[in-house]
């Protein structure tokens, strides 16, 4: 999950590289790097630590040079070190490398280049540079076809080589790479926020491909050298909307996002007072499909399980939801009649990406959910929903989050409509409450410092959990990731009635409870687990409708959201959650955009 840029064209490369290292931070941030060619030589800057650093280190050093690399680092083989931060270098000084994803080959690699070659780092990206070397005859491309023919793994690359200063080439096989085409100047990057201030204009390479840039050409190949004729694709994101504006983080802002986001997709879906899915093929898909496998990670599962409620109660389909890290290993039951969904935000999920590759093989149509548009998981999918939440850079997902709750439920609606499992009374309801999300939301955006007094009792607590029924027992675990993944806190994410089975051993005074209890079918229930955590002296903070006067009494602090239908629950009682772990990570200091131990978009195993 490393960020890579490249760069050839007409500015000054170093200022270019560095910013666009700093749009991509948010997949790593270990150490940093940036190579450049000047007068015949390789410059290679690096460090520890974040893109500040190097930047620092750079300061002052006027690089008159068109053309250089840059990598931010999520370290996977070999500590944040220095020595182990990217750039990598051969013996001879010839090229330069960054790289993202996993060399799975390169301890037998490196075995045998250790005969002839010094080793600088215990990265797997150095084996690259020392196999460049020894396939280096004067020819920049072809030196890499041969050099990528032994590697197993996955790899997006930026290279360069200072016999050939006009030439930067990429290489993509399992891990994102785009090419950014500008007027004199062309770019490589791993993700949009680093080519967007530039151009519009991309390629989304593909695996197995080669780019290789100059100032005015770009030029594709496939692994055996053959041209390949690929267009380009027009960004339709804005460039501010991958700045903060005037938020502290990333993360607050995409939270108050939310209610745009929603009413962007509201004017989407919604056609003479009903709901449609944006695509007759993918409502055909899901009409004809005896059951689903939904398959994803991290936050983006939560979301699947959501959908399995809706896509069993409205369209009656079996189905189920599969953590994609599991599922690509399993035993796969199967017929045609399957269709597989993959979710993810970031459409570059590794596991995510596997899995729907494994269902592929087995003939199992694909629809996925995602929000980049051109990701991996997007142009390898036979019909893509796009979630339409605008670029998502805090590593804790929120908006991207109740957009997939959204688009999954509107999926069920129209296809539960077409199938008679769901009756126009019902529809009506639903529809008319779809509508109120956005204020809802602001209503308790509109309590945020209220939540935020609330982060001040309990910032400094060790461990909590996270307790749901039903619908809202997703939005307990989600809740419970977003805590831990950006303060730290141990947050475990249950059903309440699980409690009895071994979890309420961990409660006592010091173990806070978080107890999603809106009022619905479950609403009872979930008192009479508040009750019994009460009873062994945890404090509870209680999510609930505003105006419940008996919630609020036996809680120890109250956090009210509107009432709404049971179904739109978990779109509108995340948020809450959402903005408690930011406040919490805040207090207690933390990178709330970046994370420790965390990048944005997981594109290695
Ligand atoms: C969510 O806050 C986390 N950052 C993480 O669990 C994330 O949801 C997961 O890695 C899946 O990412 P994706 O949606 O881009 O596939």
């Amino acid at each position: 999950m490393c960020g890579i840029v490249g760069y050839i064209g007409n500015k000054d490369v170093d200022s270019v590289i560095l910013v666009g290292l700093e749009k991509l931070e948010y997949r790593g941030y270990d150490s940093a790097g940036f190579a450049s060619i000047i007068d015949g030589e390789l410059l290679i800057k690096k460090k520890k630590g974040r893109i500040r650093e190097l930047a620092a280190l750079l300061n002052g050093i006027p690089i008159s040079s068109n053309i250089g690399i840059g990598h931010t680092r999520w370290a996977t083989h070999g500590k944040p070190t220095d020595e182990n931060a990217h750039p990598h270098t051969d013996c001879k000084k010839l090229f330069a490398v960054v790289h993202n994803g996993i060399i799975e080959n390169f301890r037998e690699l490196r075995k045998k280049l250790e005969k002839s070659h010094k080793f600088i780092s215990t990265t797997d990206t150095e084996i690259i540079v020392h196999l460049l070397e020894e396939n280096y005859e004067g020819k920049f491309l072809e030196s890499v076809l041969k050099t990528i023919k032994s590697l197993e793994g996955s790899f997006a690359l930026a290279i360069i080589n200072r016999n050939h200063p006009e030439m930067l080439i990429g290489v993509r096989k399992g891990s994102p790479l785009i090419v950014g085409i500008g007027k004199d100047e062309n770019l490589l990057a791993s993700d949009i926020p680093a080519i967007i201030s530039h151009t519009r204009r991309i390629i989304p390479m593909e695996d197995g491909e080669i780019a290789v840039l100059t100032q005015n050409k770009v030029e594709i190949y496939d692994f055996d050298g053959k041209r390949k004729r690929r267009r380009s694709v027009y960004i339709e994101w804005e460039e501010d909307m991958i700045e903060k504006r005037g938020y502290p983080h990333f993360m607050l802002k995409e939270i108050h996002e939310q209610p745009r986001v929603i009413e962007d997709n509201l004017i989407r879906v919604i056609e003479e007072g009903k709901v449609r899915i944006p695509s007759e093929e993918v409502k055909n898909l899901l009409i004809n499909s005896k059951y689903i496998i939904i398959q994803a990670a991290g936050t983006s599962f939560h979301a699947g399980l959501y959908g399995k409620y809706l896509f069993e109660k409205y369209m009656k389909t079996f189905t189920e939801c599969e953590l994609s890290s599991e599922f690509r290993y399993k035993e796969l039951i199967t017929d045609a009649k399957a269709l597989c969904i993959g979710i993810s935000q970031s459409g570059e999920t590794a596991d995510t990406l596997a899995g729907i590759r494994k269902a592929k093989e087995l003939g199992i149509p694909i629809l996925s959910l995602v929000n980049v548009r051109g990701s991996t998981i997007d142009r390898e999918s036979d019909v893509t929903i796009y979630i339409n939440a605008g670029p998502e850079i805090g590593v804790a997902s929120t908006k991207a989050y109740t957009a997939q709750l959204f688009n999954l439920l509107v999926m069920a609606i129209d296809v539960g409509r077409e199938k008679g499992t769901l009756k126009e009374e019902e529809e009506k309801e639903i529809i008319k409450e779809l509508k109120q999300i956005p204020d809802k939301m602001r209503y308790i955006l509109g309590r945020e410092d209220e939540i935020s007094q609330i982060a001040k009792k309990y910032y400094n607590v060790r461990n909590t959990m996270f307790l749901g029924r039903g619908l809202l027992y997703p939005t307990a675990l989600e809740g419970a990731l977003k805590l831990k993944e950006i303060s730290y806190i141990h947050a475990t994410g249950y059903a309440a009635g699980e409690m009895k089975h071994g979890p309420i051993a961990l409660i006592d005074e010091n173990f806070p409870v978080i107890a999603i209890a809106p009022k619905n079918e479950l609403y009872e229930k979930m008192m009479s687990n508040i009750e019994e955590v009460k009873a062994r002296e945890a404090p509870v903070i209680g999510i609930g409708t505003e105006g419940d006067q008996d919630l609020r009494k036996i809680c120890d602090d109250f956090i009210p959201i509107p009432h709404i239908h049971y179904l739109l629950q978990p779109l509108i009682a995340i948020v809450p959650l959402q903005l408690l772990a930011y406040h919490i990570a805040l207090l207690r200091g933390c990178d709330v955009d970046k994370p420790r131990n965390l990048a944005k978009s997981v594109t290695v195993e």
